[in-house]
């Protein structure tokens, strides 16, 4: 290319602006902040709609059900938009990204590019590749030996952001793609993370939330494990509050409580250990390193050494063999748990698992019946857990105003969503908010003045 040409390219990219949709976990939110951060650097602006865009990425979940299927239709949306504005590139990312890699770009024409979960620092070279040489790019090798070394470049963060601290994981549930979606584990140094909560600090963030699939087998390369970090975290940064998700519970440990209690005034009373089946037998088939009795054991300790501790938990129905009476414990541990809030999915064979060859595989009717059930339940278990906050001062960190209602919104320490009337100046305060009234979802309250 000339460099006149290669000049007229750089104008061109100059103007454009970029819209990414995102499904899946926080991982992917958190991917997509990075991505727009990225390529803002090369002149890419977010812009909120498609119709807007001239490049448009699809961060794309694999964990559940069509998820190839949901990548070919809304591509397929986007056919229009390709014949008005011949500049508009199409890309995926994400975990279908990774685990389709080229065919993905051979079955939907209309795609300019495909990357892979690792390839995310790489995407200002792939677009600018794109719209040079106009020829269709797939990167999506794993970095396997690479120490994980990232920045949190969210330049807006806002009160309250995500920061990873590992990424990959390695224990090969029998149902999950995400070990293959995502590689091998991989943990941030320690005094990487201090410094970057510290510059989110800077940018007014009050509040960070962890990520990693598997948080607590962080162990960094000086040895510093999960629980560690939080304590230097909390001890070690200005930030208000840290949250963290996901932890598995066989890695739950007494030294991890106590690392909570001990700073509660910064760490959230709030722990999401997703359980997935409250049979022993399913759980051994699912791989997940746990008996019900073992789970039970941890939660108790939890609760023993965390008074006023907010639980929630993942679970999935239908898994390939689940019985009548293996489901009933599932429904059983929900009574002995008391879990605040429940994600529950019905079990969907994933490419490369050993799940999705095991026999006896559930009907679509079976499972729906299943997870009605369970929701059923929780929710008669849950409303009666949020009535015991009414009465309760909360600490609530304010994210939102509501200008209509003139009210403002926020989470107390253990992540229930609360309403009140204030203003917009009290968006990332911390304040005391007396509960008044108690709904399934979320908590009405009054401040209480300091
Ligand atoms: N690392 C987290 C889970 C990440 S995936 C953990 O171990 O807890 C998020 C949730 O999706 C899982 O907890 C599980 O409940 C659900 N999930 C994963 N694979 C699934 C599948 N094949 N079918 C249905 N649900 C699934
Ligand atoms: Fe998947 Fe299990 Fe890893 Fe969670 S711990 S990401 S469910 S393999
Ligand atoms: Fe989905 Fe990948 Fe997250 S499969 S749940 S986006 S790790």
């Amino acid at each position: 290319m000339t460099s006149v040409a290669m000049q007229e390219n750089k104008e061109n990219i100059q103007q454009s602006g970029v819209y990414i949709s995102t499904y899946g976990c926080q991982m992917n939110v958190n991917d997509t902040d990075r991505m727009y951060a990225l390529l803002e650097m090369v002149n890419f602006n977010p812009v909120n709609r498609p119709e807007d865009a001239d490049l448009i990425i699809i961060n794309s979940c694999s964990v559940r059900e069509k998820p190839v299927h949901k990548v070919h239709s809304e591509v397929g949306r986007y056919k229009n938009l390709k014949k008005t504005n011949p500049k508009l590139k199409i890309g995926v990312g994400g975990c279908v990204g990774q685990q389709e890699k080229q065919r993905l770009l051979t079955d939907v024409p209309l795609l300019d590019f495909v990357f892979g979960t690792d390839a995310i620092d790489e995407l200002p070279d792939i677009v600018e590749k794109a719209y040079k040489n106009d020829q269709k790019i797939v990167r999506a090798r794993f970095e396997h030996q690479k120490p994980y070394q990232i920045q949190t470049l969210n330049s807006n963060p806002g009160v309250s952001t995500f920061v990873n601290i590992t990424k990959g994981c390695d224990n090969f549930c029998t149902f999950c793609v995400v070990p293959f979606t995502r590689g091998r584990e991989r943990s941030r140094a320690t005094s990487e993370l201090v410094k970057d909560i510290q510059t989110l600090v800077k940018r007014g963030v009050k509040e960070v939330t962890l990520l990693g699939q598997n948080v607590n087998s962080y162990k960094s390369e000086c040895g510093t494990n999960f629980a560690q970090l939080l304590e230097r975290l909390a001890q070690d940064t200005d930030i208000e509050r840290i949250r963290y998700t996901t932890s598995h519970p066989k890695d739950f440990d007494q030294e991890l409580c106590d690392v909570m209690q001990r700073n509660r005034e910064k760490i959230c009373e709030y722990i999401h250990l997703p359980v997935q089946s409250g049979n022993s037998e399913v759980l051994a088939r699912m791989n997940r390193g746990y008996t019900r009795q073992h789970y039970l054991e941890k939660v108790q300790m939890i609760k023993d050494t965390i008074p006023g501790v907010s639980l929630s938990t993942d679970i999935i129905v239908g898994f390939p063999g689940e019985t009548e009476e293996q489901f009933y414990d599932t429904l059983s541990l929900l009574d002995e748990v008391q879990y605040e809030t429940l994600f529950a999915f019905k079990y969907s064979p994933r490419p490369f698992t050993k799940a999705a060859k095991f026999e006896d595989q559930l009907s679509e009717q079976e499972k729906s019946e299943r997870l009605n059930q369970l929701f059923k339940k929780h929710d008669e278990i849950s409303f009666a857990l949020a009535k015991k906050y009414e009465g309760q001062n909360l600490k609530v960190l304010v994210e939102k105003y509501d200008e209509e209602n003139q009210r403002v919104s926020g989470r107390s320490t253990q992540n229930k969503l609360v309403h009140f009337s204030g203003e917009s100046d009290l968006i990332g305060k911390t304040v005391l908010v007396n509960i008044t009234e108690a709904f399934p979802q979320t908590l009405r309250g009054k401040r209480v003045e300091a």
